[in-house]
């Protein structure tokens, strides 16, 4: 306990502890409301129907609500669909916007289980969906019937998630309520929702701040208490893990990679079961999700505290790419995951040229072969947020710059990924800015922990 204590007052004193939070941070329901109405408007009077995710059997694996149905109703429990009508003012079949959630029956046997749900008759329901109505799930192929026999122009203007197993069966059920031969071909809604979640509120600001914080103090106490030769990269994501948890957030936003040495040139390794030796490289990239929110950071360290010379040549080249991206932005200009690295407005290209003449590997050979992957992504509900690529950065969005150098060879990967918010004004924020970025930096942080018990 006296750790915790120390933990506590060391946290209070860098002005990185918390308040307490309350379970679960919901932006208000106009809010959501305002999504469906936008929604709405680009249906071209179309039907869009929207299914939530389903719960694991007896709850074994983790529930998480689909990402598109959180950002439209802000609903997180399982199994309920979404209708929004789209108004259309076309003579012959005028048609009011129109939104209705629907809720499966209660499972009073199952709530045993996975705990109480609501149902269309909870009383209160309406309130707590926020949606204008909310009717049982048997009434969803009974109204879809109605809109679709009062226009049958309406079967070419459906909208749905691709990946809904519902959708098909509901489409085919309803083309035979219809007598109609061939079952309707839904668009996918997702493309619409897409460039909506790509702009993000300030409601929605203020929360992956909150998932970018926890993870910020995660890293920090990685970096300050837990990293030494002897420990596991089990131990180190453990440790992340209780942090992000203290601090309100409910679950990593993708699996933590720790990989020490070789590990640390695999991309997505999640194995973490290495023992730490004096002298590797340690590569970190595991952040939380605060409210549906994610964060994603990654740093790299010296598992001694101390970079070798050629770790930190390498550590810093990497950061000269960031650094060159970051210089190198303008709003509305900049692009983000450009592969092919040719256009001189991606961000990309400018670091890709940036490690590519800067260092050599153990050959004599550039280092641009040693960066596999595109420069960053969109992060949000998801930790990689649904976009086209390459994306041009607009104020609103929020993505990572994430560069690295993976020399197998060497048994040396280094990545810095940092989350950023092109704000209003078209300025980039960087919301790990509280997180040591540079090599010296890091030494500093790990030294600051050496001494302090665990
Ligand atoms: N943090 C993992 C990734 O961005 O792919
Ligand atoms: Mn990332």
């Amino acid at each position: 306990m006296k750790v915790l204590r120390v933990l506590a007052l060391v946290l209070l004193s860098l002005g990185l502890a918390f308040p307490p939070l309350q379970a679960f941070d919901k932006q208000p329901p106009g809010v959501f409301r305002a999504r469906r109405v936008a929604l709405a408007a680009s249906l071209n009077g179309g039907v869009a129907v929207l299914f939530a995710a389903e719960e694991s059997q007896l709850d074994f694996t983790p529930y998480r609500q689909d990402s598109d149905f959180f950002y439209l109703t802000g609903w997180t429990e399982p199994g309920a669909a979404l209708m929004i009508v789209g108004e259309t003012k076309q003579a012959s079949t005028p048609r009011a916007y129109k939104e209705i959630l629907f809720l499966p029956a209660r499972n009073l046997r199952m709530e045993k289980y996975t705990g109480v749900k609501m149902d269309a008759a909870t009383p209160g329901v309406a309130e707590a969906a926020g949606v204008d109505d909310v009717e049982p799930m048997t009434e969803l192929p009974a109204e879809l019937s109605r809109l679709l026999t009062a226009d049958r122009k309406l079967l070419d203007n459906l909208w749905t998630q691709p990946g809904a197993p519902q959708a098909a069966p509901l489409l085919s059920f309803t083309a035979t309520a219809l007598g109609t031969g061939m079952s309707p071909r839904p668009h996918d809604v997702t493309t619409l929702t897409m460039p909506l979640r790509q702009i993000k509120d300030d409601g929605e600001i203020g929360l992956i701040k909150r998932a970018s914080a926890a993870s910020v103090l995660a890293q920090r106490v990685m970096m300050q208490w837990w990293v030494k030769p002897g420990m596991t990269e089990r131990a180190i994501a453990g440790a992340m893990t209780a942090v992000w948890m203290e601090n309100g957030c409910e679950r990593p936003s993708y699996a933590p990679i720790v990989g020490s040495g070789i590990n640390s040139t695999v991309l997505h390794y999640s194995a973490n079961d290495r023992t730490m030796q004096d002298g590797d490289i340690l590569l970190v990239d595991a952040a939380c999700e605060y409210s549906m929110y994610a964060a994603d950071i990654t740093r790299t360290v010296p598992v001694n505290g101390h970079f070798t010379p050629r770790q930190r040549e390498i550590y810093s080249i990497v950061l000269g790419a960031q650094q060159a991206a970051i210089k190198a932005f303008v709003a509305g200009k900049s692009t983000i995951n450009d592969r092919d690295r040719l256009d001189p407005n991606s961000l990309d290209t400018v670091a890709y040229n940036y490690i590519n003449t800067h260092g050599k590997d153990l050959h004599g050979q550039p280092l641009g072969q040693y960066w596999l992957h595109g420069l960053g992504h969109m992060m949000g509900i998801d930790v990689h947020d649904p976009a086209n690529y390459p994306v041009v950065l607009r104020p609103g969005m929020v993505f990572t710059i994430e560069p690295g150098i993976y020399i197998p060879e060497e048994k040396l990967g280094v990545r810095i990924e940092c989350d950023f918010l092109v704000d209003r004004d078209g300025k980039l924020v960087d919301l790990d800015a509280g997180l040591p970025h540079t090599a010296d930096e890091i030494e500093a942080a790990m030294l600051a922990g050496k001494g302090t018990a665990k």
